[in-house]
C-alpha cells in the first residue's frame, strides 16, 4: 500500500517480485481491458525492454521499473506527447524527492550531469485509427551502485544515489511521480498540450543548442529550436532549413 492520493492512477496496481518485462505485462492487461490508470511494478526484469530495441538493465530492490496504461481520447499522431507528458511528471517527482535538478535529453532521456538515470518507453495498442491504449514503460536507476551497470554503460549511466550521495525511498518516489502525471495528464485533457510542452522545454538541454540529431537515414546538424505541439523536434541548419525529427538520438555538440 503506497497511500496514494490519486483518483485513479495507481489504484489498480500490480506488483511484481520479478518478471521479465512489466512492458510486456501491462501490453497483455491492456488487450484484456485493464482499467485506465493500472500500473504494473516490479522488483526485478530479466528480459527489461528500452528503445530501439536495446536492453534495459534492471537488477533486483534498485530502482523503480514500472508501466502505465492510459487510454486518451487523442488521435494516433498525438501519442508521442505522452512520453513528453512523462517526462515532466519524472523530473518534478525526482526534483520533489531528492532535490536534484534533471535534465530531459529529447524525446525521453531523463540527465543529471550529463548521466542517463532513466529512459521512458511507450507503446501503442490501436485498433483501426483509434488509440486503444498506450503502455508508458518507466526505468529509473534509484539506488543502483556504479558496479551495478554493466560495464559499457558506466560511462553514460548514472543513478539517483551516485548523484545525490544518499540513498532514496522508492516508495516515497513512487508516489511522487503517480501523483504529478496524473496531475499533469489530467491538464493535458483539459487544457491540450501547451502548458506541458512549455514545461517540458524548460527542463530540455538540447533546446537553444548546436545538436547532431542520428537518424536511420543520417546524421543532421543545426540548432534545436524547440519542439512541435506534437513533440516534433525542430533542427534549423546553417541554410536556415527546418528538419522535423521524428525519431533518433541527439548530441548536444560543443
Ligand atoms: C530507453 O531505452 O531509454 C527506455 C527504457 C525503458 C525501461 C522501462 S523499465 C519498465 C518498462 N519495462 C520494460 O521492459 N521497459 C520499460
Amino acid at each position: 500500500n503506497l497511500g496514494l492520493n490519486t483518483q485513479f492512477l495507481g489504484r489498480n496496481l500490480h506488483y511484481h517480485d520479478s518478471v521479465e518485462s512489466t512492458q510486456k505485462i501491462a501490453y497483455k492487461l491492456a488487450y484484456e481491458h485493464a482499467e485506465e490508470g493500472t500500473v504494473v511494478i516490479a522488483e526485478e526484469q530479466t528480459a527489461g525492454r528500452g528503445r530501439m530495441d536495446r536492453k534495459w538493465h534492471s537488477p533486483k530492490y534498485s530502482g523503480i521499473w514500472m508501466s502505465l496504461i492510459l487510454r486518451p481520447k487523442i488521435p494516433i499522431p498525438k501519442a508521442p506527447q505522452l512520453t513528453l507528458i512523462t517526462a515532466v511528471g519524472v523530473v518534478q517527482a525526482i526534483e520533489e524527492v531528492t532535490g536534484l535538478h534533471p535534465e530531459i535529453k529529447w524525446p525521453n532521456d531523463i540527465l543529471i550531469n550529463g548521466k542517463k538515470i532513466t529512459g521512458i518507453l511507450t507503446e501503442l495498442q490501436a485498433e483501426s485509427d483509434r488509440i486503444n491504449s498506450i503502455i508508458i514503460g518507466i526505468g529509473i536507476n534509484v539506488n543502483t551502485d556504479i558496479e551495478d551497470f554493466p560495464e559499457e554503460i558506466r560511462p553514460i549511466a548514472s543513478s539517483l544515489a551516485i548523484e545525490s550521495g544518499k540513498m532514496i525511498d522508492r516508495e516515497k518516489l513512487i508516489r511522487s511521480i503517480l501523483e504529478k502525471l496524473e496531475k499533469l495528464y489530467l491538464l493535458y485533457l483539459e487544457k491540450g498540450f501547451f502548458p506541458i510542452k512549455l514545461m517540458w522545454e524548460s527542463y530540455a538541454i538540447s533546446i537553444g543548442k548546436q545538436i547532431t540529431a542520428r537518424t536511420i537515414t543520417g546524421e543532421i546538424k543545426g540548432k534545436a529550436t524547440g519542439i512541435t505541439e506534437d513533440g516534433v523536434l525542430l533542427i534549423e541548419d546553417t541554410a536556415g532549413d527546418i528538419h522535423h525529427i521524428y525519431s533518433a538520438d541527439i548530441q548536444v555538440d560543443g
